[in-house]
Order: structure tokens, then C-alpha cells, then sequence
């Protein structure tokens, strides 16, 4: 009697775990579905929190929007370098920036209008036009330059910096750029 009734036990128990295996695996089917979900939910919303992070790294640190200089007929009569100052745009991570640079406009070896930024090629230092001595003349090593910036003596491997200039409703513009100092061949930054 008592081996029958625990046979007719064993039986019940092996069909109910027969008949469980499918909602089982259903069960898992659901698991790995709703996982899948989440990542691609998880990817799409990392993206733009992606792009906000890396923004700093991906953008220009200077904004290259050209500034203005003067009327091209005021500048042509120019008989030694005129000291401008422009506002340049810059990005520092997050932060917007507008800082003034002085540029000077002359005249290149041709004779033709030209502007320098008046960086100091060695380290950086700002180069004063010397009326006086018709030179630009650093005052942190005395590097010495020709009015068109060409170099003339001093620790600096290279001339003053040209910078990129257009025209526009008869006004000259420039666009302000950085340079790698100390290094004979100019070679922008930005
Ligand atoms: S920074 Fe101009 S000569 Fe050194």
C-alpha cells in the first residue's frame, strides 16, 4: 500500500516538472528580451550625455570668426605699423571667453597690407612696435623684427606671426589664430 502511494507520488512530482520547463523557458526568453531592451534604451540615452562629455575635446579652443581692422583706404596710407586690438572668441571646456589680442597691420615686403599678431614667436611675449627705432623689439629676450616682421636678431627662430586676412565691403578683416613658439617653421594651433 505504502509503495504504491509513494509510486503514485513519484509520478505526480515528474509531470508537474515536465509541464514547468516551458513557462521556464518563456520565462528566460522574457528576461533576455526586457535585458536587450534596457541596453538599447541605455545606448540611445548615452549618446547625447556621450557627445556632452567629449564637446570640450571635439570643438576648436578658438572661435575663427574674422574681426574687423579698419577701411582699407584709411589703412593703405599707413607708413609703420598700426597696433589694433580685436576680441577673439575662446572655449575653455565649457566656458566662453572673449579675450583682446593685439594684431598689428603693416606692410609686407611687396608693399601690399598685411597683419602680424604680436606674439612673440620664442615665448609668447607681447611684441611692442619701437617707433623710435623703426623695429618691433621684445622686451622679455629682445628679439628684433623688421616692420613687415620679418626676423632681424634675437633668440626667436622665425619672424612674427602673419595671421589670415580678407576684405569685405571695403573693410579688412582678420582671422586670429595661435602659433607654436619655439619652432622655425610657423605652424598654427587651433
Ligand atoms: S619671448 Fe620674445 S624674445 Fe623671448
Amino acid at each position: 500500500m505504502s509503495g504504491r502511494a509513494e509510486n503514485s507520488g513519484g509520478i505526480s512530482r515528474e509531470k508537474s516538472s515536465t509541464s514547468g520547463r516551458p513557462s521556464e523557458e518563456r520565462r528566460s526568453f522574457l528576461g533576455v528580451l526586457l535585458a536587450l531592451g534596457s541596453f538599447c534604451v541605455g545606448a540611445l540615452l548615452s549618446v547625447p550625455l556621450i557627445r556632452f562629455a567629449l564637446f570640450p575635446l571635439l570643438r576648436r579652443t578658438t572661435e575663427l570668426e574674422p574681426s574687423p581692422l579698419g577701411r582699407l583706404t584709411d589703412l593703405s596710407s599707413l607708413t609703420e605699423p598700426l597696433a589694433k586690438t580685436i576680441h577673439v572668441e575662446q572655449l575653455d571646456g565649457w566656458r566662453k571667453a572673449v579675450s583682446e589680442k593685439t594684431v598689428y597691420v603693416t606692410k609686407d615686403s611687396h608693399g601690399q597690407l598685411c597683419t602680424l599678431s604680436s606674439i612673440c614667436p620664442h615665448l609668447g611675449c607681447t611684441v611692442p612696435w619701437v617707433s623710435a627705432k623703426k623695429e618691433f623689439v621684445c622686451p622679455c629676450h629682445g628679439a628684433v623684427f623688421a616692420p613687415d616682421g620679418s626676423r632681424i636678431s634675437g633668440p626667436s627662430l622665425r619672424g612674427m606671426d602673419s595671421l589670415e586676412t580678407t576684405t569685405e565691403d571695403g573693410q579688412l578683416l582678420v582671422r586670429f589664430q595661435y602659433f607654436r613658439q619655439l619652432v622655425s617653421d610657423k605652424e598654427a594651433m587651433d
